[in-house]
């Protein structure tokens, strides 16, 4: 694209998916405000993202991204963000020892409020009202006044996740994170499972290895790199006021970065070449996330990272996969082939959530985890076969007890649904199924890193 970048330049594309404000004027009065107000993130943390994921395309590191689905003001609580943060943290850790690399943490948290849809208006009965798309739009409540776009939302969204990342900050630096402890709750959650004897191996080895370092002196007191985590937040980039509104230039390199999170990824349905949401992205400098689903081809993805990546830089962009457990072998090989032969640096990281949601007989919309797993698993199978790195995986969880996706080793069943169905959006791993798919996918890092050091071997 030849045109000249500026924060809104993405008004004069066509744009997809945005809410119709009564009062546009509020709407501009809103966004003048926030466009006052402190970032919530800083370039420089962004920039460090961009580079550990620049170690995930290169095949040195795992990226873990998970969150809600939609976050939403309700629900706005300690409990929730800290239980969230205690599987996560969990999860990690399983990941980074089986496969001996660094795991990077990226929450879909702390800014993701809005929501695309697949219909402007709901219809109830004879009543039919804006659909509801998001926290940061309008309000889930099938009632007239709830579901009319309000601006001062914009302003609750980033105050939310103004102190949501507060608190990640002080868990992710403050001792929560301490290794040690997050390795108990694993013990604790492993001694509860119906599958525990299959986790038991993997955790064993982890507490002989803290045993191991405590015994030599490295331990928490002593090793800040065991008490603290890097942690760092993301969100889909639909509500594009409220983003421009938090894209800053950042002094030190004179860059635009946008500021409501460190990453931003572009929905499957936003990401036309020409439109909005694409020029909005192009022209900030922070890790860019693609979901590709299967109505991306080859040749149209490559005209995207054109687009997104045009220098080529490991890290600038990560592609969040989304086919569904019986398309994926259909549709990522091609992409895989065509991006690996162009020599394009990218993070190939599965989303194994969104094309595998189905209706359940009594009407609830959910996902089993079978498919969950099974898209993961095909995946790794994958990008082996292809010589490419399985980089990381996009999930949708909660820390929370919830009855969402069926199946799981204590499993959720179909008429579970409606005991604890909570989600604003769509459904989400419950912490159990969360952490249990992260032991599954360990099983797979392991297989894979086991290969590889084979290979080294033999050929040393
Ligand atoms: N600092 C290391 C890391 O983030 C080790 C670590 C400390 C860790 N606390 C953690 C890893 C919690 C996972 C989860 O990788
Ligand atoms: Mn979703």
């Amino acid at each position: 694209m030849e045109t000249k970048w500026t924060p809104s330049s993405w008004r004069s594309r066509p744009i997809e998916q945005v809410p119709d404000y009564p009062d546009p004027e509020l709407l501009a009065s809103v966004e003048g405000r926030l466009a006052a107000y402190p970032p919530l993130v800083f370039a420089g943390e962004a920039r460090k993202l961009k580079r550990h994921l620049g170690e995930v395309a290169e095949g040195r590191a795992f990226l873990l991204q998970g969150g809600d689905c939609a976050e939403s003001f309700a629900e706005h609580g300690a409990d929730n963000i800290r239980d969230f943060f205690r599987v996560f943290l969990q999860m990690a850790v399983v990941l980074t020892f089986a496969g001996r690399s660094p795991v990077v943490k990226v929450g879909r948290i702390a800014g993701q409020f809005a929501k695309p849809r697949s219909a402007p208006t709901e219809k109830q009965g004879d009543v039919e009202l804006p659909t509801y798309r998001g926290d940061i739009i309008n309000g889930i409540e099938f009632e007239d006044s709830v579901r009319q776009p309000d601006p001062m939302r914009l302003e609750m969204a980033y105050r939310q996740s103004a102190a949501t990342l507060n608190l990640l900050r002080a868990f992710a630096q403050g001792g929560f994170a301490n290794l040690e402890h997050v390795h108990q709750w694993m013990l604790g959650f492993i001694q509860d499972s119906p599958q525990a004897s299959r986790y038991q191996a993997l955790a064993d080895q982890i507490s002989e290895t803290l045993g191991f370092m405590h015994a030599i002196g490295l331990d928490a007191e002593s090793t800040p790199s065991l008490r603290q985590t890097d942690f760092f937040t993301s969100h889909e980039a639909l509500l594009l006021g409220y983003e421009q509104a938090l894209t800053r230039v950042d002094s030190t390199s004179g860059d635009w970065y946008a500021t409501s999170g460190h990453m931003l990824w572009i929905g499957d349905r936003t990401r036309q070449p020409d439109h909005a949401h694409m020029e909005f992205c192009r022209g900030v400098k922070n890790p860019i996330g693609l979901k590709c689903g299967p109505s991306l081809d080859a040749d149209g993805l490559l005209r995207l990272i054109d687009i997104l990546n045009p220098t080529n830089e490991a890290g600038r962009l990560t592609l969040i996969t989304r086919f569904g457990s019986e398309e994926i072998d259909k549709y990522l090989p091609k992409l895989i082939r065509k991006v690996e032969r162009e020599g394009r640096k990218v993070v190939w990281s599965c989303d194994p959530m969104h094309g595998n949601t189905v209706k359940a007989a009594n009407g609830y919309k959910t996902r089993p985890f079978s498919s969950i797993l099974g898209e993961v698993e095909s995946f790794f199978a994958i990008h082996a076969a292809e010589g490419s790195h399985a980089g990381g995986v996009h999930i949708e969880m909660t820390g929370k007890n919830v009855t969402e996706c069926l199946g799981g080793a204590r499993p959720v069943e179909v008429e579970h649904l409606s005991d604890r169905y909570h989600t604003h959006c769509d459904p989400r791993l419950n912490a159990d199924q969360a952490l249990e798919l992260a032991f599954l996918i360990a099983e797979l890092l392991r297989k894979d890193r086991v290969s590889r050091e084979a290979r080294q071997r033999a050929s040393a």
